[in-house]
């Protein structure tokens, strides 16, 4: 299945490879856009720096990582026993419909149905730790 969205995704991620992933560059445009959502967004939960475990796990070096393994943190079982790594296939199901990507997850967010949006959101987790291609 190759929705819109996923292709939006593997462009954006073809851009990202060309351009490098730090932010302030062009490409990163999308990632400062999803750092201004993480912070409207996902900041009352989540923090983005190392060991910043909070109501959820911090999200520094999520990209890459497997599901389930920031240090520290007391997952539910749907996330600790989901077994997969976080890519951008998995972050975007997650982000668009958490408790249909990880049935049982204790995260609390109803999900952003906006491919964009998840896509710049993509953006700026991936460019927040060692976990980034
Ligand atoms: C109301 C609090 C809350 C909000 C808002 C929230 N999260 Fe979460 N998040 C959690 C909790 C709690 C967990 C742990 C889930 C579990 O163990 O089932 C989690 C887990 C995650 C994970 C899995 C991390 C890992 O280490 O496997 C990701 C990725 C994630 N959140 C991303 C986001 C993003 C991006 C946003 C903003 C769009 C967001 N979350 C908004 C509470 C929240």
């Amino acid at each position: 299945m190759k929705t819109f969205g996923a292709r939006l995704l593997a462009a954006f991620a073809a851009v990202l490879a060309l351009c490098g992933t730090s932010p302030g560059v062009s490409a990163a445009g999308s990632a400062a856009a999803g750092g201004a959502q993480f912070r409207a967004k996902c900041g009352i939960c989540h923090k983005a720096a190392p060991s910043a475990n909070s109501i959820g796990p911090t999200l520094y070096g999520v990209f890459g990582r497997k599901a389930g393994t920031a240090p520290g943190y007391h997952y539910s079982d749907a996330i600790a026993s989901a077994g997969f790594v976080w890519d951008e296939e998995r972050l975007d199901a997650f982000l668009k419909d958490p408790r249909a990507a990880a049935p049982g997850t204790k995260m609390s967010f109803p999900g952003l149905p906006d491919a964009g949006q998840r896509a710049d959101l993509v953006a700026f987790l991936k460019s927040l730790g060692p976990g980034q291609p």
